[in-house]
């Protein structure tokens, strides 16, 4: 029998990283065609490090707290990588609007470069085909992004967000699902854009919320449908299923509204 290629993938954490679990050991089972290459975080204390190490999976770490601490204390002191157009990703990005302060949004764009440049760096000595950020708690920028996705057809970055997207994104989508009052929450998994969790969707899983749920319960039933979802995702990419489509609908209003997608092709 011949085996399947497996793609290899790389991850990044924030935290304790359940799904970066539930990723490994579907690796391991054989449950998807990959392998993880390495585990990077921007928390020294990620217990998700560990989880990593336990496999022997090759780990790194860039602390981004002195980074943003040196930018904020003397912005001018701080130099971005040489590769680094301010006014390219002020352009490209939509994290802040036409009113925020540019001298904030400098300083975000400088210092997440600074540590995405380190970032890069730790992985290309990887080789890799697939990045899941697996509870990564910082938004990437456009200098990040472009550097992984250097082919625009192939987006190569994969997000996994607690709530129904488009709803809730940011930093607490269950949270946010249950004090707004949803009778139903979900997760998704999508390909990352320029925005917060705006990026095209690839999958989504929905559960019921009932009178008696609380935020942890509801944290629970959702936690345990992203580690089915992930993993299904990346067997998705490894199969080669996953291809991002610019579409144009017309509206009904005249207007046009454009979006990219993804479509999910049948299994060859
Ligand atoms: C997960 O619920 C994931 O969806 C969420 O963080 C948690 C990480 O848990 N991600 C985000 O909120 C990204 N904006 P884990 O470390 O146990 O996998």
């Amino acid at each position: 029998m011949q085996l399947a290629e497996k793609i290899r993938v790389g991850a990044l954490i924030s935290g304790g990283g359940t799904n970066l679990q539930a990723i490994i050991d579907a690796c391991e089972s054989g449950k998807i065609d990959a392998t993880m290459v390495f585990v990077g975080s921007d928390n020294p204390d990620a217990y998700g490090l560990e989880r990593a190490q336990n496999q022997r999976i090759p780990t790194f770490v860039v602390d981004y707290k002195p980074i943003v601490r040196d930018v904020k204390k003397d912005p001018q002191a701080v130099l971005p990588p040489d590769d680094f157009s301010l006014d390219d990703i002020i352009q490209k990005q939509s994290l802040y609007d036409k009113q925020s302060d540019p001298e904030t949004a400098r300083n975000f764009f400088i210092s997440r470069a600074i540590a995405e440049f380190a970032l890069l760096e730790n992985m290309n000595t990887f080789s890799f085909d697939l990045l899941v950020l697996a509870g990564f708690m910082r938004n990437l920028t456009p200098y990040f992004i472009d550097r992984v996705n250097t082919d625009t057809s192939c987006p190569r970055i994969m997000n996994i967000h607690p709530a129904l997207l488009p709803s809730f994104p940011g930093v607490d989508g269950y949270g946010d699902t249950f004090r707004y009052g949803c009778k139903a929450g979900g997760c998704t998994v999508h390909f990352i854009d320029y925005g917060e969790d705006s990026g095209p969707i690839i999958g989504q899983r929905t559960f019921q919320i009932e009178p008696d749920d609380t935020i942890d319960s509801i944290k629970k039933k959702g936690l345990a449908m992203e580690w089915e979802l992930y993993p299904e995702c990346i067997q998705l990419y490894a199969e080669n299923r996953l291809k991002a489509v610019k579409k144009t609908f017309q509206l009904d209003s005249g207007q046009t509204y454009e979006r990219t997608i993804v479509e999910i092709l049948p299994f060859k």
